[in-house]
């Protein structure tokens, strides 16, 4: 079976098996600060395991993008080196919530293996959970039962916790979890050694294929289990190493999912796979590497200086190392590769086709820097050699090693080939402690400590009516105490809340909540998955008050002309540049607008100023807001509504429309464009290879500096007494020059100076 025929088998399978399939939530995740990318397929549902919210369906399944670069699950320094993790992976699975439990999961399970796949029985192996003292969660004999009734029971292991408890995160969703390893090894190999002893010991070829998980506890903050309210399952496949099991093949890198891409790097480089173990691993962390690139860019992540996209970075990093190092390759290849991925793979993946141009754009000029970091961190390390050579010393200081690695990217193992071929040491202690220092200083930086919930109200649907409603009454259902940055705050959840949670784009309301006697500042609403989080610096009193809620509505509004201005330039952007314009970013407050684009030239003047009257003509013409709340994906998708790609979309959308803008959103916007009053743009540029950024102002903001214009303008007509016309051609010779403004502040001083010099 082809890669392709693997997937729709297991779908298929599921479907008879009355589960619905859903589509893969994006890979880069935008609404859980605890984390970054979806590591497993159950992120998306984590809120139906802990009963924060209930799903539509009780079974479903589908095949999940996954990302184990970061935090708990970290396979970075396997890639490569072994034949069978990778940072991204496709993960197969399966999901009951409070529906089917043990039986039926092992039952089907068993079933798809044995019976669609055709894996041989005799090959298979499954653990249990042994149970944990500690944790007071006892062996699960229940699950070893199910298996008996296919398996022969020395074939059924039990493992400890550290193999067979799975937990998403250091607290949330967890329970004991039963796991099917297959022994892929040939007969000679396994006449010498019994499988059984060679399950979880990191053999290549007895490997871990599917786990079955039962959703049982919430870990909490202080560690302690804590039982959901009904039990779940979670299952996960790679379906990476099913392909390799069931294509007979000795790695994963040996299946048709990387062969294309193996051959590719065999052209350009000149060199064969699977004769030298440093080009092999180089290859392999290369061919890895392009999927997990490509996807997250296809995704909206670009590679950046920080959080996400700092990991892409370093991913797409250390595929080029491996490349320069290894395979001898001093130019930029990966976006290259890229073009070959999107050919196999962008059937099963239409983003990696439609997207193309801007991931091998991105990839190409990402490249090409990096390359040129190694070039001058090769100029530096040869300085620092023969200064240090021609004050007699043979080692490099840890500082100066870690300063190549920290400020210019250079990788360490690269300075420490370099110094070994010069015959000089490295201060290695010298370097790791820097490095630790470094550590410290970051994780103090982002690490967010949160306690326990303390629930105050059993009720578990919370409304948001801030679409209609800027105040309310309402009480507080849960709160707890949080601490980042070394900085203390609460997080309260309301039964009903006006307050819009921080989604995109838009930044989150600020207001108060007052019971008469005391009023508590909010001065943040962000969201975890579907709970609205609203954050104060102290905790009322009387908590179980009840409290006035107030929005701050002069801000709210303006936010609102802002966020509804962006979905007209959107619109506008996509009229006069064309259909290849797609959203890659937005920021929406009281403030101003910014909008982040996929184009790849400069927008010119003459285009800009049309896309500036599109918008203001769309706002005198005062269209009226149509606003539908739930509307089926797929109507809404008949409407022509613009989704974006790497955004996660339930069965049921908000669509807002303002005539022929139709956009899937869940912001906040004005009821009629005449609204926003006004629409000025104020800068346009570069953020990225392929991705213009535009700031625009609406309101009061672009009305004054319109009235600006005008006073300047007189002024330009009184200063050089002469008709109106010729302060026109006065003014294009001063846009001339200064084509279009950096800043308005700043448009406004130079522009005068300029009309100082006229
Ligand atoms: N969530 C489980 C895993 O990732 C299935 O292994």
């Amino acid at each position: 079976m082809k890669i392709n025929e693997i997937r729709k088998a297991y779908q298929d399978f599921l479907n008879r098996k009355n589960i619905k399939i859903v589509p893969s939530a994006p890979m880069v995740v935008k609404n859980d600060p605890t984390l970054m990318f979806t590591n497993a397929g159950m992120n998306q549902f984590k809120d139906f395991f802990l009963g924060y919210s209930e799903s539509p369906d009780k079974r479903i399944a589908n095949t999940q993008k996954c990302l184990r670069v970061s935090g708990k699950h970290n396979d970075l320094e396997e890639v490569g080196v072994d034949t069978y993790h990778h940072t991204m992976f496709e993960m197969l699975g399966n999901w009951s919530f409070g529906d089917y439990f043990k039986e039926d999961a092992i039952n089907w399970a068993w079933e798809l293996l044995t019976s669609v796949y055709k894996i041989d029985k005799d090959r298979m192996y499954v653990t249990v959970f042994g149970g944990d003292e500690k944790d007071g969660v006892p062996a699960d004999t229940e699950s070893e039962n199910f298996w008996l009734k296919h398996i022969a029971a020395d074939r059924i292991l039990k493992a400890s916790k550290k193999d067979n408890f799975w937990e998403m995160g250091d607290t949330g969703p967890c329970g004991p979890c039963s796991e099917i390893h297959v022994d892929m090894r040939d007969e000679a190999e396994r006449k010498k050694t019994d499988g059984k002893t060679l399950v979880n010991n990191d053999h290549p070829q007895v490997i871990e294929i599917w786990n079955l998980v039962f959703m049982q506890f919430n870990r909490k903050a202080n560690g302690e289990l804590e039982k959901l309210p009904a039990t779940h399952v979670d299952t996960g496949m790679g379906l990476e190493r099913l392909a390799m099991c069931l294509q007979g093949k000795q790695s994963n890198y040996d299946t048709d999912m990387f062969q294309f891409l193996i051959r590719f790097m065999e052209q350009i480089t000149g060199k064969k796979y699977r004769e030298n173990e440093t080009t092999d691993i180089a290859m392999r962390v290369i061919v890895d590497h392009i999927r997990a690139i490509s996807f997250s860019i296809a995704d909206g992540q670009l590679p950046s200086n920080s959080g996400a996209g700092y990991v892409i970075r370093r991913i797409l990093r250390r595929a080029v190392r491996y490349g320069y190092q290894a395979l001898g390759l001093k130019e930029p290849f990966l976006c290259d590769l890229s073009v070959e991925l999107g050919k196999a793979m962008g059937d099963a993946f239409p983003e990696l086709k439609s997207q193309g141009e801007l991931i091998q754009k991105v990839i190409r000029e990402e490249e090409a820097s990096f390359f040129r970091t190694l070039e001058t961190g090769i100029k530096r390390i040869n300085d620092l050699i023969s200064k240090a050579k021609t004050e007699g010393k043979n080692e490099l200081a840890g500082a100066a090693v870690f300063e190549l690695y920290d400020t210019f990217g250079f990788p360490f193992d690269l300075t420490s080939l370099i110094a070994r071929e010069n015959k000089m040491l490295l201060d290695e202690r010298g370097f790791e402690a820097e490095l630790a220092r470094q550590k410290d200083r970051s994780r103090a930086a982002t690490q967010v400590e949160s306690d326990d919930w303390v629930i105050l109200m059993n009720d578990d649907v919370q409304e948001f009516i801030g679409y209609d409603f800027m105040h309310t009454n309402l009480y507080i259902v849960k709160y707890r105490k949080v601490k980042q940055k070394n900085k203390e705050f609460y997080q309260l959840v309301f039964n009903v809340t006006p307050f819009y949670a921080e989604g995109g784009g838009q930044v989150g309301d600020q207001g108060s909540i007052s019971n008469g006697e005391e009023t508590i500042e909010i001065f943040d609403t962000k969201k975890e998955n579907n709970l609205i989080i609203h954050l104060c610096e102290k905790l009322p009193k009387n908590l179980t008050a009840v409290f006035k809620a107030e929005v701050k509505s002069h801000q709210r509004k303006l936010t609102q002309a802002n966020h509804s201005a962006t979905h007209l330039l959107h619109h506008a952007l996509r009229e006069v540049l064309g259909k290849h314009v797609e959203q890659k970013g937005s920021l929406v407050n009281d403030e101003y607008l910014r909008f982040d684009f996929s184009h790849f030239s400069k927008v010119t003047d003459e285009e800009l100023a049309l896309i500036e009257q599109k918008v203001n003509e769309k706002i005198k013409a005062g269209i009226h807001l149509d606003e539908k709340r739930t509307v089926p994906i797929s109507v809404a998708q008949e409407m022509g509504a613009m989704a974006l790609f790497g955004e996660k979309y339930g069965d049921f959308v908000r669509v807002i429309k303002f005539g022929d803008s139709v956009e899937l959103c869940g912001g906040c916007h004005v009821r009629s464009t005449s609204e926003i009053g006004m629409f000025k743009l104020i800068s346009e540029g570069s953020v990225a290879a392929g991705i213009r950024r535009i700031e625009a102002i609406t309101s009061d903001k672009a009305e004054n500096y319109f009235k600006e214009r005008a006073e300047q303008f007189e002024k330009i007509s009184a200063l050089l007494n002469k008709p109106a016309d010729v302060a026109l051609a006065v003014e294009d010779l001063i846009k001339k020059k200064l084509p279009f403004p950096k800043r308005l502040k700043k448009f406004s001083a130079v522009s005068w100076l300029e009309l100082k010099m006229i």
